[in-house]
């Protein structure tokens, strides 16, 4: 049997983020040049039922049966042969691979879950489809992030920009002028659970000064759809700047995100914010007129790693 394998996208959230766990809208998109990749392969001479698994990124190398029920890859794995009532599928090799920072807001685990879904369930069969991996893979990221909205599963199955609503439909957006992101990492690894779990303690706290704040967050979503399926993207800065603050009013942001959001700013692009859960992270800035040189340097000059340019179309 030849190997089989399947890979996703990372992702980056645009607008909405910590305000989309609470019902409001937001939008993401695929990040295509960073992704991660499962490769199966048979194993004759193994019992049937048995998946080893190689993930070198994490110093993973074990099989199924040793990974705790919990860890995300074999809840990935156990749910495709839940899903496919298999017993004791054939025995396989399962490789893992992800070009996307872990712990950045990029993605990382939805991707490499994606991933997994696709190549084993092609490998046994009966590849599934694109809704089946979604809705699995949202069921898997509850073990990163406790109570995740369902964005990171949906823009990295789909692999296309999403205007995304905790129970709604997820609709994909049209991009009829393509536009330019850079990408800093603040280099400070920060959990998205404990970002959420701080801003639930706060939000029950305080649910009328938190709800305002989302609601502000959701008008500027809205606003920002418009603009993108309208091509006027020169609208996008002052609601990226807009959104960056309420997120700090949140408390979501750190010294270091604000140092590369004001860096960015300096160098010339039109708006900048954090993106993702926060306090570490990555950060985003809008580029004008093609002319994304300078917002790296700025971005790099100022502490960033890993920034890379993304086409949004
Ligand atoms: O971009 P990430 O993977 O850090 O996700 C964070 C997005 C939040 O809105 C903060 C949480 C969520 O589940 O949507």
């Amino acid at each position: 049997m030849p190997a089989i394998s399947a890979s996703a996208p990372g992702k980056i959230i645009l607008f909405g983020e910590h305000a989309v766990v609470y019902g409001r809208p937001a939008i993401a998109v695929p990040v295509l040049q960073v992704r991660a990749k499962a490769i199966v392969r048979a194993n004759p001479r193994a019992q049937s039922g048995q998946v080893f698994i190689q993930a070198p990124d994490i110093n993973l190398n074990t099989t199924l049966d040793d990974l705790p029920t919990t860890h995300p890859i074999a809840a990935a794995i156990r749910a495709v042969t839940s899903t496919m009532h298999l017993q004791q599928p054939p025995a396989c090799n399962l490789r893992i691979t992800s070009t996307i920072p872990i712990a950045a807001g990029m993605g990382s685990g939805a991707a490499v879950t994606v991933a997994i879904l696709r190549a084993l369930s092609a490998f046994w069969g009966n590849p599934l489809n694109d809704e089946q991996v979604s809705g699995m893979a949202y069921e898997v990221e509850k073990i990163h992030h406790g109570t995740p909205s369902g964005i990171d599963n949906h823009v990295v199955t789909y692999a296309m920009p999403v205007y995304f609503r905790r129970g709604h439909p997820v609709e994909t957006l049209g991009v009829p002028i393509a536009f330019e992101i850079v990408i800093g990492n603040t280099g400070i690894s920060s959990p998205t659970a404990v970002a959420v779990g701080d801003v639930r303690k706060a939000w029950q706290s305080d649910p009328i000064k938190y709800n305002t704040w989302f609601d502000e967050v959701s008008a500027i979503v809205e606003s920002a759809r418009e603009a993108i399926e309208a091509g006027q993207i020169d609208s996008l800065g002052p609601l990226m700047d807009h959104n960056h603050a309420l997120l700090q009013q949140m408390q979501v942001s750190s010294p270091e995100l604000d140092r590369l959001v004001e860096a960015a700013r300096a160098a010339g692009a039109p708006g900048a914010k954090l993106s993702g859960g926060g306090r570490g992270g990555n950060m985003i800035a809008l580029v004008k007129d093609g002319n994304a040189q300078p917002i790296i340097k700025a971005i790099q000059t100022a502490g960033g790693t890993d920034v890379l340019v993304t086409r949004i179309r």
